[in-house]
C-alpha cells in the first residue's frame, strides 16, 4: 500500500531533511503534498524524478491525507493539527505543542514504539531533539539499573532554532573575519565564535523552557516520574549536530565496562569510545549528516559510587528530528500493512 503524506513547514531545516529522509528510506508514498505560509507558497521542490509545488497550508484541504509531519512551530500545530487529525490523517508532530498532553504519545522509535500506537487524538508528538538523543542511551541503561538523577550539559548547534539561525552564525562568521561588525536577529547576543547559556524562553524556577523540555520529555518517554534530572542547556557555533556531557546516578552501580556493553546492543546507538586522542565522537566528524546517536567518553564518575558520565552526540535535525518522525511514520504505515 500507499500512503498520501502531508509535510507542513517543508521549506523549513527540517522540512527539507523530511523530504530527503522520505526518499531515502524508500518510504510508500502515494501523493506527497508539501504545505508552508504563503511566503513560500508556489515555490518548486524536487523529490526524486518529481517537481513538487510548495501550497498554502492556510487553504489547503487535508481531506485523504494519511500521515501529516508537523514541523512548522508550536503554534502553527496547535491550529492546524487537529484539522488534520479531524481529516483521518495521523499527525506526527515535531513542535512542543503537545508533548505534554497525557492523551498524545511521545515517542522515540527505538525506546517506546509501543506507545505509538494509542493516539486517541490521532497525534504522535516527536520529542525535542535533546531528550531524542540523550533518550537513545540511556533507555537501555534505566532499564537495566534503573535511573535515579540525570545531570546534563547541552552544546546544541544553532539548526535546532531553524533555517534563519544557520545564516546567522554564517554571516556573522564571515563578517567576523572580515572585521566587520555583527549584527544579532535570531539570538539574543552573537554566536559567532561564543558559547550562549540560552535555549528558549526563560521560565519562573530561572531555567529555561529548552532545560525542562529534558526533565518533563525524559519522564514521560521512560514512564519514570521519579527520575531527577538537572540540565543546562547552550548553544554553541555549530550547524549540525547537538552534543551533551551527561552524568547520571543509577540506582544500582553500573561499570563502565557493562555500559558499554549494554550500549553496543543499543538500536540506533554507536559507541565510539577509545580513551585515545580522537577516540571520541563529534558533532562535525561523526554525528553531522548522520543517523546513529554516538556515545563515548563513558566512565565512572569518581565523585559519586553510582555515577556514570558520558558523551552524546547526535545530528538534531536528522535522528533529532526529521529520522525519527519518518520512523513513526514507518510504524503506523506498518500497522495498516
Ligand atoms: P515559510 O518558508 O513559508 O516561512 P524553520 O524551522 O527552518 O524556520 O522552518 C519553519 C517552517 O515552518 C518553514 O517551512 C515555514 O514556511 C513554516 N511556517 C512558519 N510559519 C508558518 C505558518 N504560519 N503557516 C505555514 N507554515 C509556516
Amino acid at each position: 500500500a500507499r500512503f498520501n503524506v502531508a509535510i507542513v513547514g517543508a521549506t523549513g531545516a527540517v522540512g527539507e531533511t523530511l523530504l530527503s529522509i522520505l526518499a531515502e528510506r524508500d518510504f510508500p508514498v502515494a501523493d506527497l503534498v508539501l504545505l508552508a505560509s504563503a511566503r513560500s507558497a508556489g515555490e518548486k521542490v524536487r523529490y526524486g524524478s518529481r517537481e513538487l509545488v510548495v501550497q498554502d497550508l492556510e487553504t489547503f484541504d487535508p481531506a485523504g491525507i494519511d500521515v501529516a509531519l508537523f514541523s512548522a512551530g508550536g503554534s502553527v500545530s496547535k491550529a492546524y493539527a487537529p484539522k488534520f487529525a479531524a481529516a483521518g490523517a495521523v499527525v506526527i508532530d515535531n513542535s512542543s505543542a503537545f508533548r505534554g498532553d497525557a492523551d498524545v504519545p511521545l515517542v522515540v522509535s527505538e525506546v517506546n514504539p509501543e506507545a505509538a500506537r494509542v493516539r486517541p487524538r490521532g497525534i504522535i508528538a516527536n520529542p525535542n531533539c535533546s531528550t531524542m538523543q540523550l533518550m537513545a542511551v540511556l533507555a537501555p541503561i534505566h532499564r537495566s539499573v534503573g535511573i535515579e538523577r540525570i545531570n546534563i550539559a547541552t552544546y546544541q548547534s544553532v539548526s535546532g532554532t531553524g533555517r534563519r539561525a544557520l545564516e546567522e552564525l554564517g554571516k556573522q562568521t564571515a563578517a567576523l573575519l572580515s572585521f566587520q561588525e555583527v549584527e544579532s536577529e535570531v539570538y539574543p547576543v552573537q554566536i559567532a565564535f561564543n558559547v550562549i547559556p540560552h535555549g528558549g524562553d526563560f521560565t519562573e524556577n530561572g531555567y529555561t523552557t529548552e532545560e525542562m523540555k529534558l526533565v518533563h520529555e525524559t519522564r514521560k518517554i521512560l514512564g519514570d516520574d521519579g527520575i531527577m534530572v538537572n540540565a543546562t542547556v547552550a548553544r554553541v557555533p555549530v550547524f549540525y549536530g547537538h552534543s551533551e556531557a551527561v552524568h547520571i546516578e543509577t540506582r544500582a552501580k553500573i561499570t563502565a565496562a557493562e555500559a558499554r556493553a549494554l550500549l553496543e546492543q543499543a538500536p540506533g546507538v554507536e559507541v565510539v569510545d577509545s580513551r585515545a586522542d580522537g577516540g571520541y565522537p563529534t558533532a562535525v566528524t561523526h554525528a553531522s549528516g548522520k543517523d546513529p546517536v554516538y556515545v563515548g567518553r563513558i566512565r565512572e564518575d569518581i565523585s559519586h559510587p553510582r555515577g556514570l558520565d558520558l558523551w552524546v552526540v547526535a545530528d538534531n535535525i536528522r535522528k533529532g528530528a526529521a529520522l525519527n518522525a519518518v520512523q513513526l511514520a514507518e510504524l503506523v504505515v506498518a500497522e495498516r500493512a
